[in-house]
């Protein structure tokens, strides 16, 4: 998944694109480059790594021009290098491209002979339009022609040598925005990239391409008939969000989490009752909820099945969307189908959603870009308000999904008959104290980071839970895995014993999340098990959980109490301190930590 972007304008382009690469550098961060077509000559320039060396390379060899494309990658066909980073060329044509092309051997073999300089997919398409060109098609004709060729999902943006006022855009599969200015066009993976140009923006639909020239863009649907594309309006894009005095991020995001859960709390609760800030919901007749999402979004999922069936006694399904959509599971109409996406935009969920559009009941989200493919494509979006999340770690957004799950299955519990007017109250009441007690939590980040020191030394960690602490161990253990590079699993703890506890010895921390709760003996029983395999346990629990836990533990860390139901949300703040300390220990990258990139729109 990678970020592409195109600029017809009045001005130089370079500086134009490279500002707009910033914007979607959150799409991949392994190579980026731009091209640009001056007095008809095309060239580009590219570079390897961050966004900040191609920067300073225009700055010692500039790119003229007035017509652009550009790109940011995140590698998947070839290494991180400069040849196989975008715009890859052929002759006149320049292609940046977001997605795979899962034809591209085929392709290659029938373009043997031609001089590839990469490894990637990407420049097969390149090549396959210049070979068109050479057989005398205009720059429009061989890119559709190019197009008809094509298997697999991208969105693309075509550049011309000779051509100063044209780019054609792409897409199957892959988002693709079409920004409209003052006599001036953009294209760009998302309304964000374009945000600061313009706030009128049209969606390529699936299959779409279009002309697009500094008059505007002509829109061709997948068989080639003139399209009518709606143009909207979007809401102002937030501007550059900064640090506010935070070394990354991810740590502003981490202390921001009191502030953005009261955003969310207030917009779906009212006078003790659920509410929601758009839409009607019923789940009355609804008879199971399937969830589905990944990484951190599918253990908001994970979390939120305990509540649907305890709250609301609705048998409720999880499901990665990568292994869901391939499955073919039955989905019945009667079924709620609920896809949550920090991004909106990954591709396995969007994959997954089209997979029960027309089969489940409802097709709900729960996203946080509400302009997303994933939000435009449900029958109801539910916005979780958590703001911009920029650290590639997801913290906040992993809160706020959690809040709005919790809302979601209260009411339907109460819709349901399984929980009254009362209990609904009292649930509302748990949630509304969550935000002084995260204060509470965050006022632990000295002593945390005091005592990560030594778990930066770990090859290993494990994180233990049970009940809905089960899957925030296992997002603890992604939290540490993502950006300190420490391999780290979460177990349940009472399946440690079946196996996991082979691993256990005293090099290896095993982060235990123990709320006293009424499987807290239980848990505590496990503890010994690892105790007595000289393992170190850092226990974080409660006051009584402290007192009742006994000797032996490595260290113990207390936090508030809170009804044990809603505890997820309290105990992923010292799970995400953690590996936030532990990656400052470390030195690695935190917002942008390596392999990674926030929006995975490839699957
Ligand atoms: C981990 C993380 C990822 C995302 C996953 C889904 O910290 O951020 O695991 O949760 O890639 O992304 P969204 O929520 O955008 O669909």
């Amino acid at each position: 998944m990678c970020g592409i972007v195109g600029v017809l304008g009045h001005h130089e382009v370079a500086p134009i694109l490279v500002e707009a690469l910033k914007r979607l550098e959150y799409r991949g961060y392994d190579s980026a480059g731009i091209a640009t077509v001056e007095d008809g000559r095309l060239d580009r320039r590219r570079a390897v790594g961050k966004l900040v060396n191609l920067s300073d390379l225009l700055v010692h060899d500039p790119l003229a021009g007035k017509s652009g494309i550009g790109h940011t990658r995140w590698a998947t066909h070839g290494a991180p290098t400069e040849a196989n980073a975008h715009p890859h060329r052929a002759g006149r044509v320049a292609v940046v491209h977001n997605g795979i092309i899962e034809n591209f051997r085929e392709l290659r073999a029938d373009l043997s002979g031609r001089p590839f300089e990469s490894e990637t997919d990407t420049e097969t398409i390149a090549q396959l339009c210049e070979r068109h060109m050479e057989a005398g098609m205009s720059p429009r004709e061989a890119a559709v022609a190019t197009l008809g060729a094509l298997e697999g999902a991208f969105a693309l943006a075509f550049l011309f040598e000779g051509e100063n006022d044209l780019i054609v855009a792409a897409r199957k599969g892959s988002p693709l925005a079409i920004g409209h200015g003052d006599g001036e066009m953009y294209v760009g993976s998302d309304a964000i990239a374009l945000g600061p140009l313009t706030d009128r923006i049209t969606y390529l639909e699936e299959g779409d391409y279009a002309f697009v020239t500094r008059d505007g863009a002509e829109i061709h649907d997948a068989r080639g008939r003139l399209a009518n594309r709606e143009m909207r309006t979007i809401a102002p894009q937030a501007a550059q969000v900064d640090k506010a005095g935070h070394r990354h991020f991810m740590a502003k995001e981490i202390f921001e989490q009191p502030v953005v859960l009261s955003t969310a709390l207030a917009a779906y609760s009212s006078a003790g009752q659920v509410t929601l800030p758009e839409g009607d919901l019923d789940f009355s007749n609804t008879d199971r909820v399937t969830m589905v999402a990944c990484g951190t979004a599918s253990y908001a999922c994970a979390i939120a099945k305990y509540w649907f069936e305890q709250l609301a006694g609705l048998p409720c399904d999880v499901d990665i969307a990568s292994e869901y959509r391939y499955r073919e599971p039955p989905v019945s109409p009667a079924s709620t189908a609920l896809f949550v996406s920090q991004s909106g935009e990954t591709a396995d969920t969007l994959a997954a959603l089209r997979y029960a559009r027309g089969k489940a009941g409802r097709i709900l989200s729960i996203v946080n870009v509400p302009e997303s493919s994933i939000a435009r494509e449900s029958d109801l979006a539910l916005p979780i308000l958590a703001g911009v999340e920029v650290g590639v770690a997801s913290t906040k957004a992993f809160m706020n999904q959690l809040a709005v799950l919790a809302h979601l299955a209260i009411l339907a519990g109460r819709q349901k008959g399984h929980i009254d007017p009362t209990r609904e109250a009292e649930l509302l009441a748990d949630l509304a104290r969550l935000p002084a007690l995260l204060n509470q939590a965050l006022a632990l980040d000295p002593k945390i980071a005091k005592r990560t020191g030594k778990l930066a030394e770990a090859r290993s960690v494990l994180f233990l839970g049970r009940g809905p602490m089960y899957p925030m161990a296992l997002e603890g253990a992604l939290k540490l895995k993502e950006i300190s590079y420490i391999h780290a699993e979460g177990y349940a703890s009472g399946e440690l014993k079946h196996g996991p506890i082979a691993l256990v010895d005293k090099t290896v921390p095993v982060v235990v999340l123990a709320p006293r709760d009424a499987l807290f003996d239980k848990t505590v029983s496990n503890m010994q098990e690892v105790l007595a395999r000289e393992g170190r346990v850092w226990l974080i629990t409660d006051a009584t959980g402290a007192q009742e836990a006994g000797d032996g533990v490595w260290q113990t860390l207390v936090m508030p109490e809170i009804n044990p139901i809603f505890a997820p949300m309290l105990y992923a703040v010292p799970a995400q301190l953690i590996a936030y300390h532990t990656a400052l220990h470390k030195g690695t990258d935190v917002d942008q930590p390596r392999n990674l990139a926030k929006s995975v729109t490839v699957e």
